[in-house]
């Protein structure tokens, strides 16, 4: 997909972070938290914010100040998940707590959430809140279910909904409250955003095992390493008769590469890639169909395009 034509909206959201976290003191917990803005990114988040808006006939300024909050929001999570999941690559660059120290670190993703509620637009903050508490009951799920042998599908399906999910129904849901949406109209983009954003994690456990690192700017083979469950893992254990060897592998401790080597092969022998594909596509499927229920629009085709890339994406 083609994202230059949205240049013009990820330079103001640039902007406006810049605004809020450039020369700053204490400089060094500030350029901490501006590190990741100047890594990269693909600032997904605050784009389908932005469209989400203009699809039911706003004018995208007036979403901007939440659009921006999102991807602060985002950050934050992506600074404190790699000190959780003890990654030390994030978009192509060391992640902040190997560069900054874990306490400066830990206090630059709290600067970027208390500054996301700075700015946003008032009548926001309620659902933003919301939506970062259930962010943090995901990522404690998360971390919990890497100690169990044996997580459900449906249980899986609930922790990625509050981890992630929830900030893409928070980014479309709000621009189109801010684009004055008809309540009809405000629930189907955050139909989309939660179906859009289940499948961005399932792909996103994919690419964790088939991606090039170098492309993928994070570290491949990081969740098994973790021990993580993955959509991946749980079917693998529900449905594999070699799903002993894999529990083996993830509740080592320490983890030779010819290990995470055999538990990627496991994972495609017993079909858990394809049935995690499907199940992807599925979602999509959902997230079109919500869309649907807009009027048709050159934002509303940009959300389509969007909803087909999350699932074809590299990185
Ligand atoms: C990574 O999100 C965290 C997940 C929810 C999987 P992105 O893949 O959107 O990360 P950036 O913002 O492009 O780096
Ligand atoms: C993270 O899930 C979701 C967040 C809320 C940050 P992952 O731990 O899979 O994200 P990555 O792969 O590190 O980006
Ligand atoms: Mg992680
Ligand atoms: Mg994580
Ligand atoms: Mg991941």
């Amino acid at each position: 997909m083609d994202f230059s034509k949205f240049e013009d909206r990820f330079t103001r959201i640039d902007l406006e972070i810049q605004r809020l976290l450039e020369d700053k003191e204490p400089k060094k917990l500030y350029n901490a938290s501006n590190h990741l803005t100047k890594a990269g990114g693909k600032r997904m988040r605050p784009l389908l914010c932005l469209l989400s808006c203009e699809s039911v006939g706003g004018d995208f300024k007036s979403a901007l100040p939440t659009a921006v909050s999102i991807e602060l929001i985002h950050t934050f999570t992506l600074i404190h998940d790699d000190i959780m999941d003890r990654d030390e690559l994030r978009r192509g660059f060391p992640a902040v707590h190997t560069v900054y120290g874990e306490s400066t670190a830990i206090l630059a993703g709290d600067l970027l959430f208390s500054k996301a509620f700075e700015i946003c637009n008032p009548e926001i903050a309620p659902l933003l809140g919301k939506t970062t508490s259930e962010i943090c009951e995901g990522q404690e799920l998360d971390m919990e279910f890497a100690d169990r042998d044996v997580v459900s599908e449906e249980e899986y399906m609930e922790m990625i909904q509050k981890k992630t999910a929830s900030l893409f129904a928070a980014a479309t849901r709000s621009g189109a409250i801010l684009g004055n949406g008809t309540k009809d109209q405000v629930n189907a983009l955050a139909d989309y955003g939660i179906n859009l954003g289940l499948a961005f994690q399932i792909w996103d456990d994919i690419l964790d095992i088939t991606a090039d690192e170098d492309k993928l700017g994070k570290p491949v083979g990081s969740d098994i390493i973790e021990g993580k469950k993955t959509l991946l893992i749980v079917v693998a254990i529900s449905k594999s008769p070699k799903s002993e060897n894999l529990i083996e592998i993830l509740n080592k401790k320490e983890k030779s590469k010819q290990e995470v080597g055999r538990a990627i092969e496991l994972l495609y022998e017993c079909g858990a890639v394809d049935y995690c594909e499907d199940k992807v596509k599925q979602l999509i499927k959902n997230a079109h169909l919500a869309l649907k229920k807009i009027p048709d629009s050159k934002s509303r085709d940009d959300l389509g395009d969007i909803a087909n890339f999350v699932v074809q994406r590299e990185f």
